[in-house]
C-alpha cells in the first residue's frame, strides 16, 4: 500500500512549537511520509524553533516583509501553496490554530480539493475582533476542515454548538508534548544573562506581549504598569523577551526601556523560554501559548488581555484575566508579589491541556480516518 502523504502546513513561532512534535511522530509512522511546508510568515523566530528541533522543511515559502499586513500574508501564502500542494501531492494538510498561515494554508487546500486536519480546533471568544484576527481565523478553518483536533472538552463542546460533530477528537494540546522535550531540571542557558538571573533571591517575572488587538493605547497601557512594578518593587525582576515585531520594539522603547530591574532581550529559542518558565516567579503575558504551557510548570498567570479563549486554567485557579487598564494589571500583580498566599493558590501545577500525548492521538485519528487504524481514545483529565 502508498504511503499517505501527509503535509503539515506552519508559519510562525507558535504554530512551529506546536507542530514540530507532530511533524516527528507522523515521520515516525512507517504508514506516513510526513511533509512539512513553511511559509516563514515569522523568519527568525521559525528559524529557531526549526532548529530547537532539528528540522528542515521541504517547502519553505519565505513570504515574511517587515510590517507586513494581514493581506499581504494571505494573498503570499494562497499563491505560494498552489506551487507547494502541485509539487508535493498530499493526501491531506494539516493546519495549526488560528494565525493568517492556518486560514490560508487550509483555504488553499480546499482550492485543491486536499482534506484538512486542523490541529487546536475549537477555541473561541465569540468576539469577532478579540483576538483579532485570530478568532475570525479559527472560525473560517472550522467550516473547511474534515478532522478537528480538540485540546480539550470544552473546546470540542464549541464544535458541536456549532454544529460541527463529525471528525472531532479531543487529543490534548501538543505544546504539552514539545514541553516535555525541552525542559530539563538539569538545563543550563546558553544565553549567558539567564545563567546570572538571582531566582532564589528575588522574584522573576516573565513577560511576553505582541497582540494586534494591544496595539496602542492598550499596549501603552501595559508598559507603563510593568515600568510602575518594576520601579517600586526590589526584590522583583522582569525578564521580557521582545518580539520582533517593530510596533510591539516601538512601544517597548518609547515606554519601557531603560527601567531599573528591566531585562529587555531578544526572543529566546523555545528550549531556552520554556526552561525560564519553569525558574520563574511567575509569568505575564498576552500569548495564548504561555497561557498553556506555565500552568503545566505550576506558574501563575496573569493574561495582559480582555478576555481569552483558555477558560480551562482560568477555572483551575492558575491563570486570571488582569485586562489591559494600568491600574488594574499593578494591583493584580502586587497581590502576587506581596501576599504569599495569594501567590500559593495560584502557585500549583495543572494540565488541563494535555498529558504529552497529543501527537500520537493525532497521528492515530489520521490512520483511522484513512481505514488503516482503530480510533484512539479521547484525552481525560
Ligand atoms: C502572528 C500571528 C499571531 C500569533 C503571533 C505569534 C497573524 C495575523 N498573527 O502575529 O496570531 O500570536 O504571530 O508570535 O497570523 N517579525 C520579524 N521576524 C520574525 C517574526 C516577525 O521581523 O521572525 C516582524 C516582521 O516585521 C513582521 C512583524 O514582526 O512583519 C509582525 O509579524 P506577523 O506575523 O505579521 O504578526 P505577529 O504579531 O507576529
Ligand atoms: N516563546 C519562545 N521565545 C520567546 C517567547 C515565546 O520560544 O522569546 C514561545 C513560548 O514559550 C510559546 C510560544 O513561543 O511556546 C508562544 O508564542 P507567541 O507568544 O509568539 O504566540 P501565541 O502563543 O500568542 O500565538
Amino acid at each position: 500500500m502508498d504511503k499517505l502523504r501527509i503535509m503539515s502546513v506552519f508559519g510562525t513561532r507558535p504554530e512551529a512549537i506546536k507542530m514540530c512534535p507532530l511533524v516527528q511522530e507522523l515521520g515516525a509512522r512507517p504508514e506516513i511520509e510526513s511533509l512539512c511546508c513553511v511559509t516563514a510568515q515569522h523568519r527568525q523566530m521559525l528559524d529557531s524553533v526549526m532548529e530547537v528541533f532539528g528540522m528542515k522543511a521541504d517547502w519553505d515559502l519565505d513570504i515574511m516583509a517587515p510590517r507586513q499586513t494581514l493581506s499581504h500574508i494571505t494573498s503570499k501564502c494562497l499563491t505560494g501553496m498552489d506551487e507547494a500542494i502541485d509539487a508535493l501531492k498530499p493526501d491531506m494538510i494539516l493546519v495549526h490554530g488560528d494565525t493568517s498561515t492556518t486560514f490560508a494554508g487550509a483555504l488553499s487546500a480546499f482550492y485543491h480539493q486536499v482534506p484538512v486536519g486542523h490541529v487546536e480546533a475549537g477555541l473561541r471568544t465569540y468576539d469577532k475582533y478579540s483576538p483579532f484576527p485570530e478568532e475570525m481565523n479559527r472560525k473560517l478553518v472550522s467550516s473547511i476542515a474534515d478532522l478537528f483536533f480538540c485540546p480539550t472538552v470544552s473546546n470540542q463542546k464549541n464544535l458541536e454548538k456549532e454544529n460541527i460533530t463529525q471528525g472531532v477528537f479531543i487529543t490534548g494540546n501538543t505544546v504539552i508534548d514539545a514541553l516535555k522535550t525541552t525542559v530539563r531540571k538539569d538545563y543550563v542557558f546558553a544565553t549567558e544573562e539567564l545563567n546570572r538571573l538571582p531566582y532564589d533571591e528575588k522574584k522573576i517575572i516573565l513577560v511576553t506581549c505582541h497582540r494586534r488587538e494591544n496595539y496602542g493605547e492598550p499596549m501603552k497601557n501595559i508598559m507603563l504598569a510593568l515600568r510602575q512594578i518594576a520601579e517600586c518593587h526590589e526584590d522583583v525582576e522582569l525578564v521580557y523577551p521582545v518580539h520582533l515585531s517593530p510596533v510591539v520594539r516601538e512601544c517597548v522603547d518609547q515606554y519601557l526601556r531603560g527601567t531599573p530591574r528591566v531585562h529587555l532581550i531578544d526572543p529566546l529559542p523555545a528550549d531556552e523560554m520554556h526552561n525560564l518558565m519553569a525558574r520563574c516567579y511567575m509569568v505575564m503575558t498576552d500569548s495564548g501559548g504561555l497561557q498553556e504551557e506555565a500552568p503545566a510548570l505550576g506558574k501563575p498567570v496573569l493574561v495582559l488581555r480582555r478576555e481569552t479563549e483558555r477558560p480551562e486554567a482560568v477555572a483551575a485557579g492558575t491563570v486570571k484575566l488582569a485586562g489591559v487598564v494600568q491600574d488594574d494589571i499593578v494591583t493584580m500583580a502586587e497581590r502576587l508579589i506581596c501576599d504569599p498566599e495569594a501567590y500559593a493558590k495560584m502557585a500549583h501545577a495543572v494540565n488541563p491541556y494535555g498529558d504529552g500525548n497529543a501527537c500520537k492521538r493525532i497521528a492515530d485519528a489520521i490512520l483511522w480516518h484513512f481505514g488503516r487504524g482503530d480510533r484512539p481514545d479521547d484525552f481525560v483529565i
